[in-house]
Formats: C-alpha cells, sequence, structure tokens
C-alpha cells in the first residue's frame, strides 16, 4: 500500500465503470481455491503448507450447517500501529486503531503471527516460503500504516476533504457510496481492508496495474466509488 497515497492521485481519472461482479457466498469454496490466500498444500502461491489440505482453515474455524458463517480462527496480532491522520473533521487526528476485518488481515500481513498459528491444532503448522510474512515479500505490510490509506474509521458524509483549498479531490456523497454493490463498508459503516480488497477472490490481478484481491476492474473505479474531482 505504500506510494497509493502518492501515486494514485494523478490516476483519479473518471472511468466508465464497464464491469460489475457480485459473487454469492456459496462461490467462495471455488473462488479462494486459485489464489495465493489458498494456503493449503494445494495452493498456488509460494507461501503454503507442506501437508494440510484444508483451504479455509488458515482463517475459519470449519463451519457447521449451525454455523453456516465460518467463525475467525486465525490467531491475532498484538501489535500496536502507526495510522495516518484523518483530517476531514478540520484538524488532523490519528486514525483508529485497526479493528473489524482490517485486524483479522494484520493477523498475517503485519508480520507478527504465524501464518499456521490457527485456532484447533496442537502445533503451528509449518509453511514452505516462510512461516510468517517477513520484510520483502510481496505481502508483508508490518506495523507502519501511516503511509496507507486510513481504515477503520466510519466514513463521514456530505465533507470537503481535508479543507485544503488545493485539494482536488471531494467525497461523494454516503447514499452513493453505500448503493455499490463492490466497494463496501462494514456493518459500522466502516471503510476497511475489505472496502478495496476481497480476501476471498482474485478476478482481476493485473502485475503493476490492478493489485491482488481487487474489487473491481481496475483501480480507479474504486477510488471512484467514493471519491470524486473538484
Ligand atoms: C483505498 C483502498 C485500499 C485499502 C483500504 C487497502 N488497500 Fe491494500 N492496496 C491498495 C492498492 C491500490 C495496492 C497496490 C499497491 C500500491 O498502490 O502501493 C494495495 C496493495 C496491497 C498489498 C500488496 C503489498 C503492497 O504493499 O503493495 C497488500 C498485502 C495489501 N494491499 C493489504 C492490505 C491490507 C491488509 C489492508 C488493510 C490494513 C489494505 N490493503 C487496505 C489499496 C487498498
Ligand atoms: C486468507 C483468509 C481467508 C481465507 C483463506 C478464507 N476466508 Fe472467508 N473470510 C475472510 C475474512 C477476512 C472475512 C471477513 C470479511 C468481512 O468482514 O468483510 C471472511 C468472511 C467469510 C464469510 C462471511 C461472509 C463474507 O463474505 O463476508 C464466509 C461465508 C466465508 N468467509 C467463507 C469462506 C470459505 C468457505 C473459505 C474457504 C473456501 C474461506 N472463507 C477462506 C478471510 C478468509
Ligand atoms: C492466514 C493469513 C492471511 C490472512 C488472514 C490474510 N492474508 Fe493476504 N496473504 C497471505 C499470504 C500468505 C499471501 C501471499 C504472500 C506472499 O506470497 O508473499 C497473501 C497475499 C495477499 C495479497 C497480495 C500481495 C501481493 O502483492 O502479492 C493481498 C493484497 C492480500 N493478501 C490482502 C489481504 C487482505 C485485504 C486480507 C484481509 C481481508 C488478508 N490478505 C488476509 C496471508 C493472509
Ligand atoms: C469507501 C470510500 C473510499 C474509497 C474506496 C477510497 N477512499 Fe480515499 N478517502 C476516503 C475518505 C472518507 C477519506 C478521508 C480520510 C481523511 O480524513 O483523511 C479519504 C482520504 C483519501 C486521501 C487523503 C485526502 C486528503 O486530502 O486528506 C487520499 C489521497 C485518498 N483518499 C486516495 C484514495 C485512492 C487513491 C483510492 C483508491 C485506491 C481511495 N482513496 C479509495 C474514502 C475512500
Amino acid at each position: 500500500m505504500r506510494g497509493l497515497l502518492d501515486s494514485a492521485r494523478p490516476a483519479l481519472v473518471i472511468a466508465v465503470m464497464v464491469w460489475s461482479w457480485t459473487v454469492p457466498a456459496t462461490s467462495q469454496q471455488a473462488t479462494v481455491v486459485g489464489t495465493v490466500h489458498n494456503l493449503s498444500v494445494t495452493g498456488p502461491g509460494e507461501v503454503r503448507s507442506f501437508v494440510e489440505t484444508e483451504v479455509c482453515k488458515f482463517c475459519h474455524i470449519p463451519h457447521s450447517v449451525d454455523t453456516p458463517v465460518p467463525l475467525w480462527g486465525h490467531a491475532l496480532s498484538q501489535a500496536r500501529y502507526e495510522v495516518p491522520d484523518l483530517r476531514f473533521s478540520g484538524s488532523p487526528v490519528p486514525a483508529p486503531q485497526p479493528d473489524g476485518a482490517s485486524r483479522l488481515c494484520l493477523s498475517c500481513h503485519d508480520g507478527t503471527v504465524a501464518l499456521g498459528d490457527v485456532t484447533g491444532e496442537a502445533r503451528v503448522i509449518p509453511m514452505r516460503g516462510g512461516d510468517r510474512l517477513a520484510p520483502g515479500r510481496p505481502g508483508y505490510i508490518g506495523t507502519d500504516l501511516s503511509g496507507s490509506h486510513p481504515v477503520s474509521f466510519v466514513v463521514p458524509d456530505g465533507v470537503t476533504l481535508g479543507g485544503d483549498p488545493e485539494s482536488d479531490m471531494v467525497l461523494r456523497p454516503l447514499a452513493a457510496i453505500e448503493s455499490d454493490q463492490d466497494v463496501r463498508l462494514d456493518a459500522a459503516g466502516k471503510m476497511q481492508c475489505t472496502t478495496c480488497h476481497d480476501p476471498h477472490a482474485d478476478r482481476y490481478y493485473s502485475p503493476g496495474r490492478v493489485p491482488r484481491f481487487w474489487v473491481k476492474p481496475t483501480v480507479e473505479e474504486v477510488c471512484l466509488t467514493c471519491h470524486a474531482l473538484r
């Protein structure tokens, strides 16, 4: 995510939404399997288990008919994060510490917790390609999020970003943001990692152009769901 704020500003050009696609929860099995989030022995990435065959268990406790939505099954990080400032309320205030789905992502991506540290296992599942995400790996984010887009804050309605007369960006009305099928806020109205990335599906990845697990075909379409040029 580093460089996102600097590099993407000129890229905020109005793009025509060419494609929208929503996926029912039942197809998660099929979609996760082909992605680098399949950390089982069948995974396509460098980082995967030597022997474990279950795909979902690296993130979820295996579910039953009684609990159709799998519970979180990966050990959480205890890290305290450097966060960017929020500026929409006038004077800058630090963004909240990551919570909700963002905290789940960071349980692997901040690099402090073993990837195979999952609930219900007698010991940590050993992994090829490294037991935890280490600096230098593509997925390593670390605990300094200060150069990244803020997350875990409630997206406000009807504000001009920054109050900065030089800024060329405004925020679209909340109703317009919430009507989007792909760019989603959580139940508390917060922006999370899952607003821009879908951990279950990597449909649009294009090296150097579209990040992995992206929720729309282009970067701009995601930004422009919430931002507009003045
Ligand atoms: C505003 C949209 C947005 C949000 C929110 C977001 N990302 Fe990203 N992410 C991106 C973009 C765009 C890239 C492509 C790389 C870049 O621009 O630096 C990226 C890249 C990444 C990468 C690849 C490694 C890297 O640093 O380039 C990882 C891993 C990642 N994001 C995880 C996360 C996690 C975890 C969170 C929540 C803490 C998160 N992202 C929140 C937009 C977002
Ligand atoms: C790399 C981690 C990861 C893996 C692997 C994973 N999930 Fe998830 N899953 C998540 C996260 C994170 C959430 C929470 C999403 C949110 O709150 O928006 C979630 C939420 C869900 C939900 C709740 C509905 C939703 O989409 O938010 C279902 C159902 C689900 N996962 C099914 C599965 C199944 C089935 C598998 C295995 C085929 C799987 N997941 C594998 C990370 C993962
Ligand atoms: C169980 C651990 C785990 C969890 C939880 C997890 N990831 Fe990952 N993720 C990985 C691994 C392992 C990779 C592959 C990293 C590599 O090859 O360096 C990866 C890769 C990625 C990449 C691609 C990095 C790149 O540029 O190659 C992104 C983006 C990403 N994850 C985002 C997320 C987001 C967003 C969430 C939460 C919704 C999340 N992940 C939750 C383990 C996890
Ligand atoms: C879910 C809505 C949403 C999405 C999607 C989103 N943003 Fe934001 N963004 C916001 C909000 C709200 C703020 C205000 C946070 C603050 O006060 O700094 C913000 C702040 C920013 C800022 C700082 C602006 C300033 O003047 O302080 C930049 C730069 C930015 N976003 C770029 C992007 C880019 C690039 C993307 C796409 C990769 C993106 N955003 C996607 C909602 C979003």
